[in-house]
């Protein structure tokens, strides 16, 4: 891995990582938040930001922080995350870290010089795949998680983030509300790789993000009675997986009708509902054992909090009567919520206003920016992703336009700093 190529390219740049954290298993790449992989590629970003004369500090909360000069008051702040989902692709949060590498690069070729503090940062555990919570980082930066909840989740090791913290070299007693690192973020722009076909039916590279939908993360526990998968008749069974299994179509059913409901109204197929299972856990997991227990992780999105919770509740009675019908004991718990978010709108008309008019859309995927948008002004912009697909191998942005992305990147600091 070079460590001087200041000069490189976004996709020179994604190039020296792509051996980092694949996953022979499961295809692309696994990089879990303080695992080798994604601590290998905090100390490959760590090496570039300091080539490029940057000053790299870690906060209490695992967030990595590259300063051009002093740090804030009223610094521009760009980046995004190294970790990934389970079999991710390689432009999820890198593409915003290599991106806003680059520009730094080009700033400093240019001899630019900014005028007010800025920062590079990289957000630990955007997408919860170790610790379930999502913008871990930027949620405890910006208090929208507390530090003991936070310390308290454990991965599926039992490793808990306190521990996780602690084998980092961090101090676990650090964590939490960091208003002295808010009151530094005058502006924070994540450059992201869309992960959706909006750009590519509209033939266009780059687009500023308008906002978020409401989303968040729900853990169905379904408790059975263990026992022998040959032996136990099949009318003496209580067995959580079926209960489960009833409460993966409920969603699958819920989310349905929902969307249907949503387009007989006014709004638009990006603000439409979305109901998934994407995770489930059988405990003991044996093939000729009845499982005692199941567990599904539910991912709800929708226009508004007030629709994400009634389609919530709608799934939630349908698995309690899947349960009760199998004799199970049922559980719902809220992991994690994100509110709706409406990108600053004067943020957003200036950047699209040094871009030239780019389209404006929304998404449904989560971001750091979204959580820190409580706090502080923020704004996104997004790189055309020509497979559409996003969280899997074949997530994708093409060079040129991830060169794009760099020159929109660069426009916009240039115009912010
Ligand atoms: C993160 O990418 C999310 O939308 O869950
Ligand atoms: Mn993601
Ligand atoms: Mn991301």
């Amino acid at each position: 891995m070079s460590s001087t190529s200041t000069t490189a390219t976004a996709s020179a740049l994604l190039a020296e990582i792509a051996d980092v954290g694949r996953d022979a298993v499961r295809g692309g790449y696994t990089r879990r938040v303080f695992d080798p992989a994604e601590l290998e590629l905090r100390a490959w970003f760590t090496d570039h930001a300091v080539a490029l004369g940057l000053d790299v500090r870690l906060d209490g909360n695992g967030n990595l922080w590259a300063w051009w000069g002093a740090p804030g008051p009223d610094a521009v702040v760009t980046g995004s995350h190294l970790d990934s989902v389970p079999g991710g692709g390689a432009f999820d949060g890198p593409l915003g870290v290599v991106s806003a590498l680059a520009a730094v690069a080009r700033l400093r070729s240019a001899g630019f010089t900014p005028s007010r503090p800025f920062a590079v940062a990289v957000f630990a555990e955007e997408e919860g795949s170790r610790f379930g919570v999502a913008c871990l980082g930027s949620r405890l930066l910006s208090g929208a998680i507390d530090a003991d909840r936070a310390l308290a989740l454990a991965d599926a090791d039992g490793v808990t983030f306190a521990a996780a913290l602690t084998a980092a070299g961090l101090d676990p007693t650090r964590a939490g509300l960091d208003e002295a690192a808010l009151a530094r973020i005058g502006v924070f722009v994540e450059l992201h790789v869309e992960q959706g076909r909006d750009l590519v039916d509209r033939g266009v590279a780059i687009a500023v993000a308008t906002g978020i939908l409401a989303h968040g993360r729900w853990r169905l526990r379904f408790t059975g009675s263990g026992n022998h998968a040959g032996t136990t008749p099949m009318t003496d069974r209580h067995d959580p997986v079926v209960a489960a299994a009833a409460a993966i179509l409920a969603t699958r059913h819920r989310g349905t009708a929902a969307l249907s409901r949503t387009m007989q109204g006014e709004a638009s197929a990006a603000a439409a509902p979305r109901a998934t299972v994407g995770r489930i856990e059988v405990i003991p997991g044996g093939t000729n054992v009845i499982a005692s227990l199941a567990e599904l992780w539910l991912d709800v999105r929708a226009d508004g909090e007030a629709a994400v919770r009634e389609l919530v509740a709608a799934i939630g009675d349908d698995a309690r009567a899947a349960a009760k019908l199998e004799g199970c004991a049922f559980e719902l718990h809220e992991e994690s919520f994100a509110p709706q978010v409406t990108f600053d709108p004067a943020v957003r008309d200036r950047i699209a206003g040094v871009l030239g008019g780019p389209p404006l859309i929304p998404t449904a995927a989560g971001h750091d920016a979204g959580i820190l948008a409580g706090r502080v002004p923020t704004a996104m912009l997004f790189v055309r992703n020509p497979s559409g697909v996003s969280h899997a191998p074949d997530e994708f942005a093409g060079e040129e336009d991830c060169e794009l992305g760099v020159d929109a990147l660069v426009a916009v600091l240039e115009d912010l700093l």
